[in-house]
């Protein structure tokens, strides 16, 4: 049985809901985990990529990966870390050659099917450690190197040194203009490479970090944020004051801004830029607010104050339902108990009511009109 017929046969088999073991069983671990992934690739890819369960949460998602492909136009690169793939098949639709590295031959087999499908054929494929002299002396006519490099599942604090391969040895190493994907929790401090970064969110969520060499970097700003899939650029501009206005208390209008603004510090760029002031921060969600309606790619929703602030989100609740709010979205924190109660608060079915949202933080619940 071909690769393929035994993965449709393993997808069957998942979706009748035989358990994991069974499958396991009758085709082996590498096939439950093509299956798996074959199960969900549409949240990342247009194609049915091949590629292991724990590939895919690292994977470059596509529309990033053209996104990102553009700076290889007409020049001949180096992905050392490819992986399944996915970033260098992009880097290949628009460059004149690329080669596509990986020290495991179980992604290489993978990265050269995914090519494939993607109709990717100018790449050369190579099996080995993006640290040895061979693969130095094999890609010697790249005009520039690219890795994204493998990092711990989980860290208290990201570091350059963790990472493999890791970048500063790269640098070393290659003496090539470089592009780095470093985990976008990494503060700008542990950054030790001289570069400039590039903060990309995907439908307001931060997904990547890039950091480009000067001499091959897309843009002059030392960093910048872009919002996908839009294509929205937000950069830092050094003649405004790094401390940016800031609200006690929201005005007419409430914005859930893109997290890539917060993660690359441009809230003075976007304050400036689109006349607001920042009520709250935070990785997960920072608020911006304004007298009047303001318009903007980094606001990933606008709402219109209804009522509050309130102490407490139940009491933020207790009021939504009272104003005729269906099932409002919640931009808070929410613990799941809480989650809970929300759900026996106002159920799951769809009852005609105005779209609305709580917006809220420590102390500080809004109930809000989504517009
Ligand atoms: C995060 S994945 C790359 C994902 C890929 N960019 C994509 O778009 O799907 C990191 C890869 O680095 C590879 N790797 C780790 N250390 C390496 C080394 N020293 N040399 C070459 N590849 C390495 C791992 O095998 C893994 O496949």
């Amino acid at each position: 049985m071909g690769l393929d017929t035994q993965i449709s046969a393993a997808i069957r088999m998942i979706r009748k809901g035989r358990k994991k073991i069974e499958v396991v069983e009758r085709f082996g671990d590498e096939v439950y985990e093509l299956a798996m992934v074959r199960l969900k690739y549409k949240e990342k890819f247009k194609r049915p990529i091949y590629m292991p369960l724990s590939g895919f949460r690292y994977a470059t998602h596509e529309v990033v990966a053209r996104y990102r492909g553009r700076v290889a136009r007409e020049r001949v690169v180096a992905d050392l870390s490819c992986g399944c793939g996915m970033q260098a098949i992009f880097f290949a639709k628009y460059a004149e050659k690329v080669y596509a590295v990986d020290i495991d031959p179980r992604m290489i087999r993978y990265a050269r099917m995914n090519a494939r499908l993607y109709n990717a054929k100018n790449i050369e494929f190579i099996v080995g450690d993006a640290l040895d002299n061979r693969i130095k002396s094999m890609i010697y006519d790249a005009d520039f190197v690219f890795s994204d490099p493998s990092r711990p599942e989980s860290e208290r604090r990201r570091r350059l040194s963790t990472l493999s391969p890791p970048p500063a040895k790269i640098v070393e190493i290659y003496d090539k203009p470089y592009m780095f994907d470093l985990p976008p929790q990494i503060s700008a401090k542990e950054i030790t490479i001289n570069g400039r970064r590039e903060y990309i969110s995907l439908h307001g969520k931060i997904n990547r970090l890039t950091l480009y060499a000067p001499d091959i970097a897309p843009r002059n700003n030392d960093v910048w944020c872009v919002s996908l899939p839009r294509g929205a650029v937000l950069g830092k501009n050094d003649r405004i004051d790094r401390d940016y206005p800031r609200a006690s208390e929201a005005y007419e209008y409430i914005y859930l801004v893109d997290q890539a603004v917060y993660y690359a510090s441009l809230l003075p760029e976007l304050c400036k830029k689109y006349c607001v002031e920042v009520l709250s921060t935070g990785k997960r969600r920072t608020f911006a607010t304004s007298e009047k309606r303001k318009n903007s790619p980094f606001f990933v929703r606008v709402c219109r104050r209804l009522s509050g602030p309130y102490k407490t989100l139940e009491e933020a609740l207790r009021v939504a339902k009272s104003t005729g709010i269906s099932s409002p979205t919640i931009h808070a924190p929410i613990s799941p108990s809480e989650y809970w109660k929300v759900r026996g608060m106002f159920g799951t079915a769809k009852i005609k009511g105005l779209k609305g949202a709580i917006i809220g933080w420590k102390d500080n619940y809004y109930v809000c009109e989504v517009i």
